[in-house]
């Protein structure tokens, strides 16, 4: 031990005393000597110590070593492997007294520097044993106390995670080079649909933008239903600046999607948010695709009225077989079709609104002069006025018209429909839902002059029966092919809903059983025929449970109020306590990214849009 007093009778700084007391006891410790590579040991459990996790302690110098998310392999003292990582920490703690023992606390806080000894400390979760061969098995045992810590590698990192993907949607935060993304060609992960989620800011459409992007270059048909017009310009590189030096940190370069395969769709008779698009085009609904019974969910009818329309339906139908409109006569396709029919996935060919007014409207007419439809009967659809047309109506007039009153109900809400303008419209066709579903085509569906809220869900409704009535044609024939022994590409599809929560919220889905069923039954069949629902929204609380337990995938953006937290961790597993804990406070662009495909759930710092987003702050 170095003397108090040096020759001269001063007292020697404590400090040299230190060193020199070090020196002596051999150095400071060299923990690589024990296990090259080794940042810290694990600690001895304690009464409250847990399953599953367990604390490390790093020397002063490895602090830095263990950040949060960081993963490390322990070898256990009985020669077992495991590894771990770090949910919680780095955390410095003196090495002798306790962070806020009293005379730490006064002297701080009188302004002292005196700063003991001190080590860091981690909870790390374990992830597994791993055996000898490699792979990683649910644990038996613990590791044991005083058991060396050596971090993973990035690429050994990497390859525990599993959350690489040809699709790209950014970096696995607390690593430089671990690439997060999503396999387009797997089926147990995109066809098992997506949620992405988030409080407004949070990042959720720049998510969406970079999905889309991915998504074209995998050859992925995508169809995206942009409620508030934000993705109108996706065809252009983003020129934000914020978005541009983002990109530039991440070495990505602006770039729009694919022009001549980008098309942006908006309703007859509602403006677009993006005029100038090369490839905009206008398209109207046809009533006859609709369902029947989403057509009253939508109208809002009464019973009285429901059981009206269902009868007038009933005619109209009757009157346009009868006619040959459909199925048109000899057309033995046509005629399996209108049998084959299921009325809660879609309505009858070629029934135009405009049809089934006049129908109504005669019936009306008849009650009023309580005698057979006249000659004063105004006739406005193209089916009534063909030859024969009257007297087929007049034969399936009801014999004896009741409660007046609920007619001219059901004529005045139908009324409504029509004025939207969108049905059966002359100067915009409908829809060509297979022309949507080539490999790479993004088609923008801008619904941001719709103005109501139950025109979107008509829409919506619209899309996800066309969609998916054309997406099983095209996994038939593809599946016709491959037994045919012809080299075919699957058909890939994904549906992108904005705003989810309004066309599928829970108040409403007792008043739109029907629209809700299709979506549940659009997402069971999506399964097998690759045709992938994506729901964005800000308000997961207003998705009825049921839309969330169809869901596999999750991208969670931040998400401040506790309780949607607490619900969202009973609906997605694996997240751990760390993880949660950060989804109030994740910053814009970060993520908690959850699929099948990756061994646990990754923090991600999202990229930043290459194309160019509408309404940026
Ligand atoms: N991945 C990212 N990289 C860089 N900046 C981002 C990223 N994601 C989001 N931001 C920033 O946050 C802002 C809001 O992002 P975005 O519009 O994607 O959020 P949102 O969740 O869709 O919001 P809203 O609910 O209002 O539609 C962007 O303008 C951008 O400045
Ligand atoms: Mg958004």
């Amino acid at each position: 031990m170095k003397n108090l007093f040096d020759g001269n009778g001063q007292e020697t700084p404590l400090e040299d005393r230190l060193k020199a007391d070090i020196d002596q006891a051999g150095g400071p410790v060299d923990l690589d000597a024990d296990c090259p590579g080794a940042i810290g040991y694990t600690m001895f459990d304690v009464p409250g110590s847990e399953d599953q996790t367990l604390t490390i302690l790093l020397p002063e110098s490895n602090l830095n070593k263990a950040p949060s998310q960081s993963l490390h392999r322990i070898l256990s003292i009985d020669k077992r492997q495991y590894l771990a990582m770090v949910t919680a920490g780095p955390f410095a703690e003196p090495d002798t007294l306790r962070g806020d023992a009293s005379v730490m606390v006064s002297s701080l806080a009188r302004g002292a520097r005196f700063r003991p000894p001190f080590h860091g400390r981690v909870r790390a979760n374990i992830l597994g044993e791993e055996l000898n061969n490699g792979t990683l098995v649910p644990p038996r045992l613990r590791p044991l106390p005083h058991s060396p810590v050596v971090p993973l590698t990035e690429a050994e990192a990497a390859a525990v995670l599993k959350a690489t993907g040809d699709m790209r949607l950014g970096v696995a935060y607390g690593f430089e080079s671990i690439v997060v993304g999503v396999p387009s060609d797997r089926k147990d992960v995109l066809p098992r649909h997506l949620a992405v989620l988030g409080t407004t800011g949070g990042g959720k459409s720049t998510t969406i933008a970079g999905l889309v992007q991915q998504a074209q270059k995998a050859g992925i048909a995508v169809v995206l239903l942009d409620v508030e017009g934000e993705y109108a310009r996706l065809h252009q590189p983003t020129s934000n600046q914020a978005m541009l030096a983002a990109l530039a940190d991440r070495r990505l370069e602006p770039e729009g999607l694919s022009k001549d395969r980008m098309t942006l769709f908006h309703l007859v008779g509602r403006e677009s948010a993006n005029p100038d698009h090369p490839r905009l085009h206008s398209f109207s609904l046809q009533f006859g695709r609709i369902s029947p019974y989403a057509a009253m969910e939508i109208s809002n009818l009464t019973e009285a009225q429901e059981q009206r329309f269902l009868k007038a339906y009933d005619i109209a139908k009757d009157m346009l077989r009868e006619l040959g409109v459909f199925p048109s006569r000899g057309d033995a396709e046509e005629e399996r079709f209108a049998a084959e029919l299921d009325e809660f996935e879609r309505g009858y060919p070629r029934l135009t609104l405009r049809f089934l007014r006049d129908v109504v409207e005669g019936i009306i007419r008849a009650g009023e002069k309580e005698e057979k439809a006249d000659s004063s009967f105004r006739i406005h659809s193209a089916e009534m006025k063909r030859a024969g047309a009257k007297e087929a109506f007049q034969r399936r007039l009801p014999a004896k018209i009741d409660s007046l009153p609920s007619w001219r109900a059901l004529a005045g809400k139908l009324g409504r429909l029509d004025r939207l303008g969108v049905f059966d419209a002359d100067n915009a066709p409908p829809m060509k839902y297979k022309s949507l579903l080539q490999a790479g085509a993004v088609s923008v569906i801008d619904l941001s002059d719709s103005g109501m809220s139950e025109l979107n869900s008509i829409v919506i409704a619209d899309v996800l029966t066309g969609i998916q009535a054309a997406q099983d044609e095209a996994y038939s024939a593809y599946e016709a092919a491959r037994k045919r022994g012809e080299a075919a590409a699957i058909p890939r599809t994904l549906i992108v809903i904005e705003e989810a929560h309004e066309f599928l919220s829970e108040d409403r889905i007792d008043k739109m059983r029907i629209l809700f069923q299709q979506v549940a039954k659009i997402a069971k069949r999506g399964r097998k025929r690759w045709l992938g629902l994506v729901f964005v929204t800000q308000l997961p609380q207003h998705l009825p449970r049921q839309v969330l337990g169809l869901v596999n995938s999750f991208i969670l953006h931040k998400i401040s109020d506790p309780q949607v937290v607490a619900s969202l961790r009973k609906t997605v597993s694996g997240i751990d306590e760390g993880l949660w804990s950060r989804l109030p406070g994740l910053a814009p662009g970060q993520a908690i990214a959850s699929f099948p495909h990756m061994a646990r759930p990754v923090l991600v710092a999202i990229d930043a849009a290459r194309s160019e987003l509408r309404m940026l702050d």
